[in-house]
């Protein structure tokens, strides 16, 4: 058995592609060698997408196409775009989703109220993606997969998957309004890792493995008073750079993680730590 940490000639199936980090895991992922499907409901941002990769990587190593993870239809349509090109699918990343972000960036999505008048429609938005979304495409792959007779599955967890938000990282004093983080992000993340150990022992006698890697606070123009609040609650005292989650994402594909089944990869600064 070959143990390297080598993406090389592996086809890989990454959601949610054309955001912050499916962007960058994507690009080192092709620079690491492998076939790289880049799927988003974000056709706004396609092109854009496809001709940065273009101008760096052979059209033959990539995909950028359009996906729907809540939609049947389009799952079945992107995996036929990705059978006519690819043949196969080695490793799923489960990385869309949606969320309200506290960066520059995003300020409309967030939703301030505190949780006794949280709008309770918003969690069923969350839920249709994060969760039903997650299980529609996994089951769609999981299909392929087994016809394969091997797989690996990487589900993109929060902290807020394995601890509450510290909703003091968004208080920043001096009279301004707190925003808090709403509890549909919590609610469906929280589901990912035990549908990790689901899909893991499900499928661990039919040659499909699933692990889930567990990011927190990747930097994207954050405010000062952001990060000014992050550092004092994060012992690294930093946010994470979006390179510093390209070497987790490599060894989960990599057959360098071969015995890892069903296991939760904490990439977070040390947040839950304490
Ligand atoms: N950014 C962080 O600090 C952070 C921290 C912890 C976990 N995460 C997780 O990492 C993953 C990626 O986060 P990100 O920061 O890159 O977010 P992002 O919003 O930049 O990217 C998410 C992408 O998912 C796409 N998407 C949304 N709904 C979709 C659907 N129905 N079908 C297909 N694509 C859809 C969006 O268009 C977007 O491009 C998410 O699962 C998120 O929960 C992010």
């Amino acid at each position: 058995m070959n143990h390297a940490i080598s993406v090389e000639s592996k086809v890989i199936f990454l959601t949610g592609a054309f955001g912050l980090i499916g962007r960058e895991v994507s690009r080192s992922l092709l620079e690491h060698g492998a076939k790289v499907i880049l799927a988003d409901v974000n056709l706004k941002a396609l092109p854009a997408v496809h001709d940065q990769l273009a101008a760096v990587f052979p059209e033959d190593a990539f995909l950028a196409t359009e996906l729907d993870i809540t939609d049947e239809e389009s799952i079945a349509q992107c995996l036929e775009r990705i059978a006519g090109k690819f043949g196969r699918i080695d490793v799923l990343i489960n990385n869309a989703a949606i969320d309200a972000k506290f960066d520059k960036h995003n300020q409309g999505s967030v939703n301030v109220s505190r949780f006794e008048n949280y709008p309770v429609e918003l969690l069923q938005k969350s839920i249709e993606v994060n969760l039903t979304g997650t299980v529609r495409i996994t089951q769609a792959v999981c299909r392929q997969m087994l016809k394969q007779g091997s797989g690996n599955i990487i589900n993109v967890a929060s902290t807020y998957s394995l601890v509450a938000p510290n909703q003091q990282l968004y208080d920043y004093g001096a009279g301004e309004e707190i925003r808090y983080k709403p509890v549909d992000y919590i609610a469906t993340k929280s589901f990912i890792p035990n549908f990790t150990r689901y899909i893991a022992t499900f499928y661990a006698k039919e040659g499909i493995r699933c692990n889930a890697i567990v990011p927190h606070g990747i930097y994207n123009d954050h405010e000062d008073k952001f990060l000014r609040n992050f550092s004092k609650y994060s012992p690294l005292g930093r946010m994470c750079d979006r390179s510093e989650l390209n070497g987790p994402f490599i060894f989960l594909a990599s057959d360098a993680s071969s015995y890892m089944t069903g296991s939760v990869m904490v990439v977070d600064g040390g947040w839950t730590a304490w």
